[in-house]
């Protein structure tokens, strides 16, 4: 069943064809501007034009030829110069969006129109022996929100960590723990000691060209399946994957695969003879193998001139293994923006290759992180911020936010509120704007009881289910939301709503900040009708059930958008 706004859109267009003054393929509704007080309008001028009378005159011959069926979701229609615009019947409406949105439960706002497809979301990809840094964060938190909106519009969505875990550089890995040995501490400690380690070597090498030698050896070892090399190997996945589970576990996410680059080791010799085969690519006199002039990109290798595989072979392998594992219709990058050029090359190869055909290819960049002094954080500048410590410093942060709003609160629960504000303040950074900008990491205003913050997403939600709890009501009462007419009341109700249309939205563009806005405009409209409207004290005890009814659907939409985004919402706060 379509949800409310939808089958007031096709009404609308059902009442107009019903007329038989325009032809349906000519009936297409829009958006009114927010200065007017209608919610879709159908814009007479391409009917007129066919029908060759003024727009005007059509518009206010149709307002006299409609009728509106008993049982409509149009409460009113009327003829406003070229434009015929129709409005929403309060009571009707209230009372269908409080409905669908009680037995859909949690399932409100899921769209089937993704169903029988396949997405696949490559996202988070931390590199194996160092911590996650900012870039990371943001990948791993967009990456999640899309998966879980691209889940809610009925896609079987697949993700996928491309873990670093391969490469040149990981030589110099093996080789360092082998001369320094392996750290004596756990979790982020542990691969901050590591990549320390790894810079010392790097810095020695310099000195010592014997010292590259050694690493270059123990990458080899690593290709030729050396044991002890492999078992060095994998004890830095389990140390890192261990370690960043920890921080996964807190921020909601799940990843389904972590196939990493090492994972298409095998297959980097079947990427280079096809790409040279299809005349994509060719084998300089070096032995290189080059791709030049694809796209008017700029010049890029599958293969050094010392037989040596790159970043790229093993991303090309990685769009072959995924289009016949998965089947996709879409494959998702959610990279940061200084590798957009690399995608893009990725891409043009691998369609030029003859692959991902009708498949779409998507890189969703995101920007840089600044301080709140405004510095990009950045490794040389040392003002790098890391997963683990930012989200416990968020978390100590809410932790003085809630001693000062919630002091009553038994300390179990206080502990749990900070977790989630805290890492919800760090999420909700990542996704109150555009991805492509970038972000500050400003405590104040991340963890603002007012404003666009997670902090007062969940503020509100609490709010609602702690005037529930005093009312002793979860809203599922029988009440009769047709008593729900107040301006501020049918305005809440018409946003509430849009989630599903939000959602849509979130999708195509690949933008969780639909989802955010949504939830933002949810608070508002919250707050507006507390402010006007009585619940506790309603005038009448039919009124206040109803009312009631209302604080529970807005409690519960708010959980679920939230949840869209990855972050939770309290009960209590
Ligand atoms: N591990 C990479 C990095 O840290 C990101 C990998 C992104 N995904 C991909 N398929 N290239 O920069």
């Amino acid at each position: 069943m379509e949800y409310a706004l939808e089958r007031f859109t096709a009404q609308v267009k059902a009442v107009i064809a019903a007329t038989g003054r325009v032809a349906p393929a000519l009936i297409e509704t829009a958006t009114p501007k927010s200065t007017i007080p209608a919610d879709v309008a159908f814009p007479a001028f391409r009917a007129a034009k066919e029908l060759r009378v003024p727009p005007a005159q059509l518009a206010a011959e149709l307002a006299v030829a409609i009728t509106i069926p008993d049982g409509s979701l149009i409460g009113k229609v009327e003829a406003v110069g070229p434009f015929l615009n129709f409005s929403m019947h309060p009571q009707r409406l209230a009372t269908a969006v409080l409905a669908e949105i009680a037995t859909r439960g949690d399932g409100y706002g899921r769209q089937p129109d993704g169903v029988g497809k396949t997405v696949v979301v490559d996202y988070s990809a931390p590199n194996i022996a160092k911590r996650m840094h900012v870039g990371h964060i943001r990948s791993t938190i967009i990456g999640q929100s899309l998966v879980n909106i691209f889940r809610a519009l009925g896609y079987t969505v697949v993700g996928d960590n491309h873990l670093g875990d391969w490469g040149k550089q990981f030589g110099v890995v093996l080789a360092s723990i082998a001369l320094y040995g392996t750290p004596d501490a756990e979790g982020e400690t542990a691969l901050e000691e590591l990549e320390a380690q790894y810079s010392r070597y790097a810095a020695a090498a310099k000195e010592q060209p014997e010292l590259d030698e050694e690493a270059r050896i123990w990458s080899l070892r690593l290709e030729q399946g050396d044991p002890h090399a492999r078992a060095l190997w994998q004890w830095c996945v389990d140390l890192t994957m261990h370690a960043a589970q920890r921080n996964y576990d807190r921020l909601g996410v799940h990843i389904d695969h972590a196939y990493g680059e090492s994972f298409y080791e095998d297959m980097l010799p079947g990427v280079i003879s096809a790409a040279l085969e299809k005349g994509v690519a060719f084998r300089e006199d070096g032995g290189a193998v080059v791709i030049e002039n694809l796209d008017n990109l700029s010049t890029f290798l599958l293969q050094r001139s010392d037989g040596g595989t790159l970043y790229m072979t093993r991303d090309v392998a990685t769009v072959l293994f995924r289009l016949t594992e998965f089947h996709p219709s879409r494959l998702i990058y959610v990279v940061g923006e200084p590798q957009a050029l690399h995608l893009r090359q990725l891409f043009a190869l691998t369609r030029a290759m003859g692959n991902a055909q009708g498949v779409d290819l998507t890189h969703v960049a995101f920007g840089t992180v600044f301080d709140a002094s405004g510095q990009p954080l950045s490794t040389r500048r040392g003002n790098m911020v890391y997963l683990e410590s930012l989200l416990d410093e968020a978390v100590a942060r809410a932790r003085a936010v809630v001693e000062k709003k919630s002091p009553d609160l038994p300390e179990d629960e206080k502990a749990a509120v900070a977790e989630a504000v805290g890492v919800g303040a760090v999420v909700y950074n990542d996704l109150y704007q555009d991805t492509k900008r970038n972000i500050t990491l400003d405590w104040e205003r991340m963890l603002a009881t007012d404003g666009n913050s997670a902090t007062y997403l969940q503020y509100s939600h609490a709010r609602c289910r702690s005037i529930l709890r005093r009312a002793e009501a979860d809203g599922s009462a029988p009440s009769d939301a047709s008593l729900l007419t107040h301006p501020a009341e049918t305005s809440l109700i018409k946003h509430l709503a849009r989630l599903p249309e939000a959602l849509r939205e979130a999708g195509t563009r690949y933008a969780p900040f639909v989802i955010a806005d949504w939830c933002y405009t949810t608070a508002r409209e919250f707050g507006v009708f507390f402010e006007q409207c009585q619940v506790l004290k309603a005038e009448s005890s039919e009124l206040r059930a109803a009312r009631l009814s209302l604080v529970a659907a807005t409690a519960h939409a708010l959980k679920v958008g939230l949840g869209l985004l990855g972050i939770r919402a309290p009960e209590r706060m």
